[in-house]
């Protein structure tokens, strides 16, 4: 593997953020990593303990604590702070008052710094978030993006493999829309082995006979909730579907991934950041792939794109 040398700053030290850190050293992804937090004991903490795994690594990364001018040079700056959620929440978009003062505190610190990298915004709503990241920070579209709906069609997949015994890299799924429960899924797209979903669920009836699409959807958007109410915030699944963007980004790999991005036409939706397909690499989100999408499918993206925009008035001082 070629290694690249670079480097990744993450806002945000909690379970999110020192998670993702964590999982980019596992993979040696980058030069140095960056860890910023209001608390910065806690953040020299994190760094020294993780400092202590590299002995273990297959890379010597510089892993420190840092204030924002270090932002500056920095390839990608991944924001995973937001207010903590209440352990009886069952819907993202409530975090948003709380999320939005914290986002417009870190965007100015870090734009402050001259950063002209890629923006990876995590912190919850993450589709209004990462639109508000955008219009704050002036970047580029193509450098900002969230995370978006990577993680449920990690999600998806799990529980499609888990009905045919196959490695959930097998299933391709995309979920679409709102990282929430007006998400969408491309059933007609949905291959397994290049098999439709369709004809591998009917041609193994035994096994599929008491699932459907539905209940498959349900299962998918459900699933963060039934860990965070179990464990008080997710962290694995997150950390690991951030880490695939950032890999994507610093070793340019062109991989499509459904990541929280400006929609200007695409889909017929505008001004809207929704996940869609997107080819990632060193520019940050290089095209956004149309996928073919039936009546249905593309009626429900367009009510997931009018559920998020209507967050937006909220963002206005
Ligand atoms: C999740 O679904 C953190 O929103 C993220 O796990």
């Amino acid at each position: 593997m070629q290694f690249k040398k670079s480097k990744v700053v993450i806002i945000g030290c909690g379970n999110v953020g020192s998670t993702t850190a964590y999982t980019i050293i596992n993979q040696g992804l980058c030069e140095e990593i960056a860890l910023i937090d209001i608390n910065k004991e806690k953040a020299v903490g994190e760094a020294l303990d993780m400092q202590h795994s590299i002995y273990f690594m297959n890379r010597n990364i510089k892993v420190y604590a840092a204030d924002y001018d270090t932002c500056k040079d920095a390839d990608i700056v991944i924001i995973t702070a937001s207010v903590p959620m209440d352990p009886h929440a069952n819907n993202r978009l409530d975090m948003l008052a709380g999320s939005k003062k914290v986002m417009k505190s870190i965007v100015k610190s870090v734009m402050g710094s001259g950063f002209n990298g890629i923006m990876i915004v995590i912190s919850n709503p993450v589709d209004v978030m990462t639109y508000y990241a955008w219009k704050l920070s002036g970047l580029p579209k193509n450098q900002v993006i969230g995370s978006g709906t990577t993680l449920d069609t990690a999600r998806l997949a799990v529980e499609i493999s888990r009905l045919f015994d196959l490695d959930s890299k097998s299933v391709s799924a995309f979920v679409m829309g709102e990282h929430g429960d007006s998400e969408i899924v491309s059933w007609h797209s949905a291959t397994i082995g290049g098999k439709s979903l369709s004809d591998v669920m009917s041609d193994n009836a035994e096994r599929a006979q008491h699932e459907t699409f539905d209940a498959l959807r349900e299962k998918t958007i459900k699933a963060g909730w039934e860990i965070f109410h179990r464990k008080g915030s997710t962290t694995y699944g997150i950390a690991a579907s951030v880490t695939a963007i950032v890999k994507s980004i610093l070793f340019n790999e062109n991989r499509i991934l459904p990541v929280s991005i400006l929609l200007e036409g695409e889909y017929g939706l505008h001004d809207v950041f929704l996940s869609v397909p997107t080819i990632i690499n060193e520019t940050g989100a290089k095209e956004i792939v149309e996928i073919k999408l039936n009546k249905e499918e593309h009626d429900a993206l367009v009510a997931s794109s009018k559920v998020v925009a209507s967050y937006y008035d909220a963002l206005k001082d």
